[in-house]
């Protein structure tokens, strides 16, 4: 096991967690926003829930308290852990500030590595913690679609599957579009096995849904104006 032990890996800036914990402190029932996303792509049905799970990034509460049952084994870890146990109490997974030194089965890397200044540092983490049939399940907007200070990485969608690809094994992976202009990656990983599918397989298959979305943006707002335009040339005085 990896003698680094802490969640400090991935280094969030001062600057970037201060505009995280203000956002939680001015929004914390925004906790579970991004569930009903997650729920339609992962299986979260077929999750074993006596092995060991962790949640890293978990944010102030994790997703898991929706779903996970009494004996379920998450481990709820965030850099902003002490800060989020002030500001929601009540909780069945407390949040911890250091990775355990254990493997996990399943590791939850929810909308948390844009969040960061080294996201290959905490994967390489990541990596060790994995068991070795363990699954991770990452989501990640593409785009930055939202501010800087909170979002310091600015991810593509030719750029997420060969950064998975280092340190883990795709086994299946998309976009989501959560809103109409927002693209979001998502994926599902094993350990990095020997053999595995070419990672441009995996960037050309972004790039074609990528592609088709835009197509689809365009066509919708090019409708929405004209529909637009009828409209008010209807309503015009005579
Ligand atoms: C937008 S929140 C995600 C919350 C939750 N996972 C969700 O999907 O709703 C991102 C979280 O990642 C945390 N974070 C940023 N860098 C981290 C790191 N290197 N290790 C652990 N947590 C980190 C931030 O403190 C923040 O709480």
């Amino acid at each position: 096991m990896e003698k680094r032990v802490s969640s400090i890996a991935g280094s969030p800036s001062p600057k970037t967690q201060l505009d995280e914990l203000s956002f939680w402190q001015y929004s914390p029932e925004s906790w579970n926003l991004h569930m009903p996303r997650y729920r339609l792509l992962f299986p979260f049905r077929s999750i074993d829930y006596n092995a060991e799970i962790l949640d890293i990034g978990s944010g102030p509460r994790s997703v898991f308290e929706e779903v996970a049952p009494a004996v379920a084994k998450i481990t709820a870890c965030d850099t902003l852990a002490e800060q989020y146990n002030q500001l929601l109490k009540v909780k069945r997974f407390p949040i911890v500030a250091k990775v355990p030194k254990k493997r996990f089965a399943l590791i939850t890397m929810f909308n948390m590595i844009d969040h960061m200044d080294d996201p290959e540092e905490l994967l390489a983490q990541m990596s060790e913690h994995l068991d070795d049939n363990g699954r991770l399940w990452l989501y990640v907007d593409l785009d930055r679609p939202w501010d800087k200070s909170k979002h310091p990485q600015c991810f593509r969608f030719w750029q997420v599957a060969p950064l998975m690809q280092q340190f883990f094994t795709i086994t299946a992976c998309g976009l989501d579009s959560e809103a109409p202009n927002l693209n979001a990656f998502w994926c599902i990983c094993k350990p990095k096995a020997n053999r595995e599918m070419p990672t441009l397989w995996w960037s050309t298959k972004l790039g074609v849904i990528y592609g088709r979305n835009f197509i689809r943006r365009v066509y919708l707002a090019i409708m929405r104006r004209l529909v637009f335009a009828r409209t008010n040339a209807t309503r015009l005085p005579r």
